[in-house]
């Protein structure tokens, strides 16, 4: 019974919804376990293309079931959008998507509050979705839980005092009761299209696996992003590494089977806070203009920079990483040379691992080794043997410095254009480390 995560390696945006779409096609099951609306996954095939937020990217899969797990925050009116959207593309959703009765709910006000937060001077770049304040009243135990919404008294007496006790917060919004109003604008419609949705997934899960079915979980955001382990406060409030996959879906630690990290052949970053091998000038313009490097959900630009190691490597250490997949190596095209941050500098001391104070990760200085770099049009590679001789001793040479094999290579947005160098490594758990 395969268990595989598929986690975001760097800050996010790393091309998860295109990998677990592409995996996807031979996988009985899908589950999102954090995260919210937040995330934005991109997947690209046949001439189509889909922005997906909180529904997992398996439901563009026809034969794949898909849970949004207990880890995750559901705002309703996205959640109805997002069905609404797929089914008007011709994607059968019902019987097909089911969402967890333990997940908390973003409800209007925590989408107030974070705008609030976000523009009253104390903003760390936020998405402005609701999550953050949605996951604190999920650890202050006020949240409310899907199964509470479907309980339309339950539903009402929570919101009531929940708004009681953000009051002094929310009055620079706008009155209490028009709040309250808004909460109950279309909720009965809404109560009733979640509850065809609504399902103990923990259950689900477990008899699918006594099934011995083959399961995808999908992570949103990315490794540095980590609420515990990112580069904090400039993170999102939940755990996307590997181990939240087990909190988040429901499953114990032992049905991981192994964790697939994706990484661009660069790095980006959306949002405030550190990033050591960040670029302006015209490369970064370069690599944003051809990678399209703009915000899904927001449409922000993209912050660039190259490709780090030590961060790489701190990914590869808390997800317990078993295999990589490189995407965008097809952006990088052109750029001569390419360089890739092997160790920092602070303080006139070398520094070989990614820090953990806010301070030093803000001041090392990286240290750079160059690649020559390679030319041509990427995208109609199919095999690694397609790619240009540069191009593959950059992923070669990223490889070695990682220690974990680069089993997928990604060459342009679509589902053809992916290079699997290994697909019978991918789902097994073979720590490399050790
Ligand atoms: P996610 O949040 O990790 O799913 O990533 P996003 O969808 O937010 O951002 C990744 C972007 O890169 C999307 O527009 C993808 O379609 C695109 N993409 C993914 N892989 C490749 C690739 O190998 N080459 C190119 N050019 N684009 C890619
Ligand atoms: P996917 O799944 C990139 C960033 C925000 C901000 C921080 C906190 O598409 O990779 P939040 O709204 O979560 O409280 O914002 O996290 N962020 C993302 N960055 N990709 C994402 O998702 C992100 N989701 C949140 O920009 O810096
Ligand atoms: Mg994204």
């Amino acid at each position: 019974m395969p268990a595989l995560v598929v986690v975001g390696a760097q800050w996010g945006d790393e091309g998860k919804g295109k990998i677990v779409h592409f995996l996807g096609e031979g996988a009985d099951w899908v589950v999102r376990y954090q995260g919210g609306d937040n995330a934005g996954h991109t997947v690209v095939f046949d001439g189509q293309k889909y922005a997906l937020h909180l529904i997992p990217s398996g439901i563009l899969q026809p034969g794949v079931k898909n849970v949004i797990g207990d880890g995750v925050v559901v705002n309703p009116r996205a959640f109805v959008e997002e069905i609404k959207m797929l089914e008007g593309r011709g994607i059968k959703v019902k019987g097909r998507l089911f969402l967890s009765l333990a997940a908390h709910v973003i409800l209007p006000y925590h989408v107030y509050l974070d705008t609030l937060r976000e523009e009253g001077g104390r903003g760390i770049g936020t998405t402005k979705k609701g999550i953050g304040p949605c996951y604190e009243d999920k650890v202050a135990r006020i949240g409310v839980r899907v199964a509470d919404y479907l309980d339309a008294e339950a539903f009402r007496k929570l919101v009531r005092r929940n708004l009681k006790v953000r009051a002094a917060e929310l009055a620079k919004v706008k009155p209490l009761k028009a709040i309250e109003e808004e909460v109950f604008d279309g909720y009965e419609a809404r109560r009733k299209f979640l509850a065809s949705f609504a399902a103990d997934t923990g259950l689900l899960l477990d008899a699918a696996r006594r099934k011995g079915a083959k399961m995808l979980l999908e992570s949103a955001q990315g490794s540095m992003l980590d609420l515990d382990h990112g580069t904090y406060p400039f993170v999102t409030s939940s755990n996307p590494i590997a181990g939240g996959a087990c909190v988040g879906a429901g499953i114990g630690p032992t049905a991981i089977t192994a964790v697939n990290g994706v990484t661009k052949a660069y790095t980006t970053r959306v949002g405030l806070g550190p990033f050591p091998t960040e670029l302006d000038g015209h490369i970064a313009h370069y690599i944003r203009e051809v990678g399209k490097e703009y915000g899904t959900t927001t449409g922000r630009p993209r912050r660039i920079g190259w490709l780090d190691v030590p961060q790489l490597r701190a990914a590869i250490r808390m997800n317990g990483l078993t295999s990589l997949t490189m995407t965008k190596l097809d952006t990088l095209s052109g750029v001569h040379p390419i360089k890739v941050c092997v160790g920092y500098k602070l303080g006139g001391k070398k520094v070989s691992e990614f820090p953990v104070s806010r301070r030093a990760q803000l001041e090392v200085e990286p240290v750079y080794e160059s690649y020559p770099g390679f030319s041509g049009d990427l995208s109609g590679a199919r095999k690694f043997s397609d790619l240009p001789r540069g191009a593959r001793e950059y992923v070669l040479a990223v490889e070695a410095r990682l220690g974990v094999p680069i089993l997928i290579v990604s060459v342009g947005q679509s589902r053809e254009q992916t290079i699997v160098r290994d697909a019978a490594g991918l789902w097994m758990r073979q720590d490399p480390r050790s």
